[in-house]
Parts: C-alpha cells; structure tokens; sequence
C-alpha cells in the first residue's frame, strides 16, 4: 500500500478541450495510485491545476487560484500541490512559477503528466521539489489510462503542438512542432471507446487536425485517417476540433459528407473579417477562400451546424476591419461564435505591434460583436422548421429529447417511453420562444 491509497485528490481545469483531455490522464494516474477524486480542495490531499496561458485573464486565474491556497498547505503540511499544463511551458512568460511559487511542490509540462504517479511517489519519498519540463511528446504517451469525465463523448487527440505561429499566440511556443500520433493506436482507442465502452461521439483533437499525418513515417492525410475510423462498427458518430481554414481541404468536405459516421458539425476558427487583419495574424487565408469553405460546406451539407472563434481589438485593427468581421458574422450566420478580446502575449510577435487597441475599445468592440450574434442566433432558429436532424436521442428531466451534432436541443413532447443513447432522425415542427420541438422522422 502506497502512501496516497484511499486519499483525496482535486484537479482544477482551465483552457481548451486538450487540457480538459489532459485532465483525464491526470485522473488515470492518480486513480492508479488508488486516490480518490473530490471537488473539495479542503479535503484534498493532492491538488492539481492543470493551467492554461492562451489568453492574460485564463493565467492570473490560474495564478490567484494558486496562490489562494497558499494558507491551505500551511495549515496542512501533508497537502501536495502540483502545477501542470501550458503556464509551466512558457519560457518568457509573465510568471516564473518555480521562484514565485516556492510552497508548489511538483512543476510539470504539459507532456509529463503521465508520469505525475512516479513523481508523487518520489516526492513522498523525499520531499524535494521537482521541476520537469518537456518540449515535445515521448512516443510512449500514446499509451494511455485516461479516466474520462463523459459516458457519451470522449475525446481522442490525433495530434500534438503546433507550426502555424499566428501572431497573436502562444501555443506554439508551449506545445511546441506538430507530431501526429500514430494511427493504429488511434483506431484501437477509437474502437474500444465505442465497442467496450459505449461512447457514442468520438471528437478528435488537435491544435490543427487538418495537418494530421504529413509527419508520419508513412504520411497519411486527415480525410483519410478519417475514412478508417468510420469502418470501425458501431452505432457512433465522429466530431474533430479544430481545423484550420488554409488546410481545409475537399477531400476533407467530400468524407464529412459521405461518411454517416461523420458528424455534421464543423468549427473553423476565422479570427477576422478583414484581410488585412488576417495578413497581421499570419492566418495564410483571405475571407474570399473562407467564403469558398463555408458555402461548399452548406451546398454539400444543408443541416451543418458551424461555429468560429474570433478575436477583436487585434493591433492595428480600425473600426473599418471590425465592420468587416461584423458584416462576416451576417453572412454566414454561425450556429455559434467564441469571441475573445485580444491579449498581449509576450514572447508572441503581436505583443510588439504598435496600435495596440484600448480596453475600453476592445470592450465596446466585442459587446456589440455579441449582441449582433445573438439576435442572428434567434433568427437563425427559424432554419431549423421542417428539416430532419440526426439527433442522439436522450432522456432530460424526465422527458425525451434530441441533441443535433451541434449541440442543439430539439425536444420530443410525444415519446414518453423510448431507449437512450440511440441515433435518430428528428423533424422538427414547432419553435416557440426560441425552442425547437418535433417528432421522430421515420422516412430517413
Ligand atoms: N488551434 C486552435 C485554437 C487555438 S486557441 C485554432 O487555431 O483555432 C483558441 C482560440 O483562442 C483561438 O482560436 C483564438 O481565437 C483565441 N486566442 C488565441 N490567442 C489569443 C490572444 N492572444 N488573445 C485573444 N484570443 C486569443
Ligand atoms: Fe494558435 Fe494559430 Fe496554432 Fe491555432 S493555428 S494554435 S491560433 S498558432
Ligand atoms: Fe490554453 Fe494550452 Fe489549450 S495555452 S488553449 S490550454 S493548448
């Protein structure tokens, strides 16, 4: 019996779905030293955060947090806290976690978490304070003990780091070049997420899964990657975030649409509607080529549900550029938009670029941003009358209801008796006060 059997652990989350995934490797590893997880940090005998650094407001969240339980671990000097994720990774970062945080006992990258069991026991052992930082991913991180936090999706990265360097970000100084993971471990974990363990949406992730493969000692492309994991059988369905538009390829569109395994849902990151921006960002792509995607995206797949990210206020961006992206906005109508203000990062080209925007005026920029997407939203419910949407049928609060590949709910107030967890077709034929309602279509 180990030391930390039968003990409490806490794991703190912040940032994107890859650290989410991260989390559930750190899970697997405390779970293997027999711990148990509690959302209490006051009970916790080992606290992990798992930080981020993408955006100024995500890190000193981190930060603060952190530092609020300095108290905690005086009062209990048996607490373990161990730092983990992107803010470890920067070398010019705003924090120097080891000398700023000297009552954080392990330090870890994001690419050592699956040895946080060995170094817990070793600092059990003796108590000295362990700093490790890799740059890019062992090739036996493939094997993998994640212990996930959802029964219905489950995340399985395809690729590691990133070689993109927009301008404005950081993560490819923390998660350094691109290393695709290599397939056959992929379809294996695929198929026993959906044969053993029931899991009916597979998302796949990676900074750029379009990139997928070209470094392989037998490159292969995303589509085709793809291609294999539908064969895999099985009443489930496969989602991947997050695509790159200058990587976007046909042959990509061409599997979404044929493939029924492929789900009908699709998050292309835009940044800005103005090309000039886009040029600053280092996004290789104009809104022309963008516009190309998304329409042969509908044209190909009517029901497709699209999401973005978008940043404003980027350096140099006038009120003119911001109409532009505002006017995007209204073109495409997005099922859903991510927007964050622009934040320096340093270390990363755009930290340096004069005209950088005011608070204030990023402020104002993104409240008016979010209110146009809003009442785009509300009106873009109206699409949905009449159409059939391949739903995952569920039980919620005691009634029926279907979930669409994007995430939308469509209610079914005459199926008072059916299975869960099942794929079916849904018209739907009633929205009121902005919800959708329909019946089981039985013609698909
Ligand atoms: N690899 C993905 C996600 C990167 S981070 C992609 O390329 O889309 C997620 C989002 O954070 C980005 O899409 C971007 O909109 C936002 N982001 C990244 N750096 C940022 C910064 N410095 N300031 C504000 N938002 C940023
Ligand atoms: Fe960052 Fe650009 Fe890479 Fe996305 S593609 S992770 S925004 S550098
Ligand atoms: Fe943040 Fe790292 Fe993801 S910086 S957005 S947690 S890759």
């Amino acid at each position: 019996m180990n030391k930390f059997e039968g003990r409490n652990y806490c794991i703190v989350t912040y940032g994107c779905q890859m650290n989410v995934h991260e989390s559930e490797k750190i899970r697997g590893e405390l779970t293997s030293l027999g711990m148990i997880e509690t959302e209490d940090v006051n009970k916790a005998m080992v606290v992990v955060f798992n930080t981020c650094c993408v955006r100024e407001g995500a890190e000193d969240r981190a930060y603060n947090n952190i530092i609020a339980l300095q108290n905690l671990k005086a009062e209990n000097p048996d607490l373990i806290i161990v730092v983990c994720g992107c803010m470890p990774q920067q070398r010019k970062g705003k924090y120097n976690l080891w000398e700023k945080l000297p009552f954080v006992d392990i330090i870890l990258g994001t690419y050592n978490i699956s040895e946080l069991s060995e170094y817990l026991l070793q600092f059990a052992k003796k108590k000295h304070r362990i700093m490790e930082i890799l740059d890019k991913p062992r090739k036996d991180m493939d094997v993998e003990n994640a212990v996930r936090d959802d029964k219905i999706n489950a995340y399985v990265n395809i690729i590691y780091g990133c070689n993109k360097f927009c301008t404005y970000c950081i993560v490819p100084y923390v998660r350094g070049r691109e290393q695709s993971r290599n397939p056959v471990d992929i379809y294996n974990e695929v198929k026993d997420l959906v044969q053993n363990k029931g899991y009916k949406y597979i998302t796949l992730l990676g900074q750029n899964v379009n990139s997928y493969g070209k470094d392989l000692p037998d490159p292969m492309s995303f589509s085709q990657l793809l291609t294999q994991l539908c064969r895999i059988e099985g009443d489930f369905k496969i989602k991947f975030m997050t695509s790159h538009p200058m990587d976007l390829g046909d042959d990509l569109i061409k599997v979404m649409k044929e493939e029924p395994k492929m789900a009908k849902f699709l998050h292309l990151p835009v940044q800005s509607g103005s090309d000039a921006v886009l040029s600053r960002m280092n996004r290789h792509y104009n809104i022309k080529h963008y516009m190309h995607i998304i329409k042969r995206c509908r044209r190909l797949m009517p029901t497709i549900s699209i999401s973005t990210d978008i940043i404003v206020g980027f350096p140099g961006e006038t009120e003119k550029d911001f109409n532009k992206t505002l006017k995007l906005l209204k073109r495409v109508k997005y099922d859903q938009v991510f927007a964050f203000m622009y934040s320096k990062r340093s270390g990363t080209p755009a930290a340096n670029f004069e005209d950088q925007i005011s608070e204030p005026e990023k402020k104002t920029r993104i409240n008016k941003l979010l209110r146009l997407q809003k009442i785009i939203q509300q009106e873009e419910n109206k699409k949905y009358f009449k159409h059939s949407y391949n739903c995952l049928i569920k039980q919620q609060n005691g009634v029926a209801i279907g979930i669409t590949d994007g995430g939308k709910e469509i209610y079914l107030p005459n199926y008072k008796y059916y299975n869960q967890n099942y794929f079916a077709y849904i018209k739907v034929e009633n929205i009121r006060n902005h919800k959708l309602s329909g019946v089981i279509d039985e013609h698909k």
